[in-house]
C-alpha cells in the first residue's frame, strides 16, 4: 500500500458551514480538443518539470498507465484519487485549453468553476511561472490518451462539499510559501523554486492547522502523515540529526545515506522525483535546505552504558534486530542500514522508530543497483512493553534521546495501525 496521505483539508467545508444548495457555476473546458502543437524543447522541459514536481506520485496508480489517475490518497475523512490528466477528451484534460490547465495548477480551479481540494498541492505550485505550467501542459497533451474515468472521491458527508473550498482558498491560498532557511545566492534562489514550489516539500513536512491549511509559522518543522512523521527538515533540524550537505545530497539522489534510507512516502519522492533532478538543481535544492551558511552537523551521541542500564531492550535488539542491523548497530551493506548514526533514532518524537518496528518497511528499490529486502513488522511478536524497552534502548544507545517511550504510547500507535492486534 502506498500514499497514506493525511489530508484533513476536507474538514474545511463543514467548519465553514457551507450552504448545500449552492453549487459551482456552469461552463466547461475551453479548449477545442485538437492536438496541441508544441516544440520538442518545450515538451522535454515539461517532462522534466513534471518529474521535479512529482505529478506522477498522485496521478499514476501503481502499475497503472502514466497520468491516468487512480492513485489513492487516504485520509481519516475517506479516500481521494489523483485524476486522469492524460489528453483523453472525455475522462482527461483533452478538451482543456492552456488557460484551463493553468487555472487548475495555479488556483486549484477546474473548468466549470470546480474547486479542487488542496490534496492537489496547488498551495505550493501556485508560485510556478506561467511558462513552466505551459510546458507541463505541452508534455501531458502529447502523451497517449487513456480512456479511464477518474475515480470520484469517497469523502464522507459533510467533508465532501466542494464549494467550501472557495472560502478556504480566500483564507489560506498565498502567492508564495515562506522559507525555512536563509540565503540570497542564485543557487539558493533556484533551490527555493525546486524544493518549495516544484518539490512541494511543505505539503508533508509542514504541520496543518485546524482547517487543514499549512501552518506557515512552522514551515518545514515536521508533521504527521498518516502513521509516519515527516520530520523537521529546517537547517537546524537537519544539522541536529547529523545531516551534512554531502549526505543530504546523497539521500535526495539515491535514497540512502549514512543517516538511513528513505522509505514510505519519502521513498516515492526520491524514486519518482528528486533522483531525476539535474546535478545543478540537486545542488540548488541542498543549498536551499541548508541555507547559504550551513550549520555544523552535530555528531551522533552514543552511550555505551545503555548496554547495561537498559538490559531488556538490548536483549530484544540482539534477539530480533541485530541479525540485520548488526550487533553494534553497524548495519550490513545491501541488507540493512546502520542504527549507529541513524537520524530516525535522533528524532525527539519516537513515532517513526516505533511504527517501523510495528509495521515493518516494504522491500525497496533504490537508484543504481541497490535494493534492500523488506524489514518485517514485529507487531505480533513483541509486546508493547518490549517495543518500548527496545525503542528506549536504541534512542539512548545511538540517538542521544531520553528513554521516554512508554508501553502506553506504543499501544496507542499499535491501535491506530493497519496491523493485526495481539
Ligand atoms: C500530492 C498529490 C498530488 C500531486 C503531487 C499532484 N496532484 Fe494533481 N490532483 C491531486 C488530486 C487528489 C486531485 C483531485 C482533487 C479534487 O478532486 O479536488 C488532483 C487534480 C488535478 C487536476 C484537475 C483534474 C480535473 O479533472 O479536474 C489537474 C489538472 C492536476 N491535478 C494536475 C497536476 C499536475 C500537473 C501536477 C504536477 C505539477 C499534479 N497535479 C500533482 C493530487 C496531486
Ligand atoms: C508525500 C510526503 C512527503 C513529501 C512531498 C516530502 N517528504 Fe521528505 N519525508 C517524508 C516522510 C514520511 C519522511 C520520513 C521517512 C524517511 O525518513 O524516509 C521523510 C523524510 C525526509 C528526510 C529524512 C529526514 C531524516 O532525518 O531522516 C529528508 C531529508 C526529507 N524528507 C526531505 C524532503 C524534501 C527536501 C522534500 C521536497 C523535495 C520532501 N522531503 C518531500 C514525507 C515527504
Ligand atoms: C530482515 C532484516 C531486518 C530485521 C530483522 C530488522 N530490520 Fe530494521 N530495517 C531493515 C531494512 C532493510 C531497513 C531499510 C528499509 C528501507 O529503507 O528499504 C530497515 C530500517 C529500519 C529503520 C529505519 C531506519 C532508517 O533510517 O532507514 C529502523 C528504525 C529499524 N529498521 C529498526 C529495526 C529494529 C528496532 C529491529 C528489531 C525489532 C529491526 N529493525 C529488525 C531490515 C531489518
Amino acid at each position: 500500500m502506498r500514499a497514506l496521505f493525511h489530508h484533513p483539508l476536507t474538514r474545511v467545508a463543514a467548519v465553514l458551514g457551507v450552504a448545500l444548495a449552492l453549487t459551482a457555476c456552469g461552463g466547461g473546458p475551453t479548449g477545442d480538443g485538437k492536438p496541441v502543437k508544441s516544440s520538442a524543447d518545450e515538451i522535454a522541459r515539461g517532462k522534466y518539470l513534471a518529474k521535479a514536481a512529482d505529478c506522477a506520485a498522485c496521478h499514476t496508480a501503481p502499475g497503472g498507465a502514466p497520468f491516468a489517475g487512480g492513485a489513492a490518497l487516504e485520509s481519516e475523512f475517506g479516500a481521494m484519487y489523483g485524476s486522469n490528466i492524460t489528453p483523453d477528451p472525455q475522462h482527461g484534460i483533452g478538451k482543456w485549453s492552456k488557460d484551463d490547465f493553468y487555472k487548475a495548477v495555479h488556483d486549484g480551479t477546474s473548468p466549470g468553476g470546480r474547486h479542487l481540494y488542496p490534496a492537489m498541492p496547488y498551495a505550493s505550485y501556485r508560485a510556478m511561472p506561467r511558462e513552466d505550467v505551459d510546458a507541463i501542459y505541452a508534455y501531458l497533451m502529447q502523451l497517449p490518451a487513456v480512456a479511464q474515468p477518474s475515480k470520484p472521491d469517497e469523502l464522507r458527508f459533510p467533508y465532501n462539499i466542494r464549494f467550501g473550498m472557495m472560502f478556504w482558498k480566500m483564507l489560506f491560498l498565498k502567492d508564495e510559501l515562506p522559507v525555512a532557511s536563509q540565503g540570497q545566492s542564485p543557487e539558493w534562489v533556484r533551490g527555493r523554486y525546486v524544493a518549495n514550489v516544484l518539490g512541494h516539500c511543505a505539503e508533508c513536512h509542514t504541520p496543518r492547522g485546524a482547517l487543514g491549511q499549512l501552518d506557515l509559522g512552522l514551515q518545514w518543522q515536521g508533521a504527521q502523515i498518516g502513521r509516519w512523521l515527516a520530520p523537521d527538515i529546517t537547517p537546524k533540524g537537519l544539522a541536529e540529526r547529523g545531516w551534512t550537505e554531502k549526505d543530504i545530497g546523497t539521500f535526495m539522489k539515491t535514497g540512502i545515506a549514512p543517516q538511513g534510507s528513505a522509505w514510505g512516502e519519502m521513498h516515492t519522492v526520491v524514486a519518482l522525483s528528486t533522483q531525476h533532478l539535474t546535478e545543478e538543481d540537486g545542488k540548488a535544492m541542498v543549498r536551499f535546505m541548508t541555507g547559504d551558511k550551513p550549520m555544523e552537523a552535530v555528531p551522533a551521541k552514543e552511550d555505551a552504558t545503555a548496554d547495561q542500564k537498559l538490559g531488556p531492550g538490548r536483549q530484544t535488539y540482539l534477539n530480533v534486530c541485530a541479525g540485520c542491523h548488526g550487533v553494534s548497530g553497524e548495519g550490513r551493506s545491501h541488507v540493512a542500514v546502520a542504527m549507529a548514526g541513524n537520524s530516525t533514532l535522533r528524532i525527539g518524537d519516537p513515532r517513526n522508530l516505533v511504527v517501523s518496528v510495528l509495521d515493518g518497511i516494504e522491500a525497496q528499490q533504490f537508484t543504481g543497483y541497490e535494493r534492500m529486502q523488506e524489514m518485517p513488522g514485529f507487531a505480533n511478536d513483541l509486546s508493547d512493553q518490549e517495543i518500548a524497552d527496545l525503542s528506549n534502548y536504541l534512542r539512548v544507545r545511538f540517538g542521544g534521546q531520553p528513554a521516554s517511550v512508554t508501553a502506553d504510547a506504543v499501544s496507542k500507535m499499535r491501535a491506530k495501525g493497519p496491523v493485526a492486534k495481539h
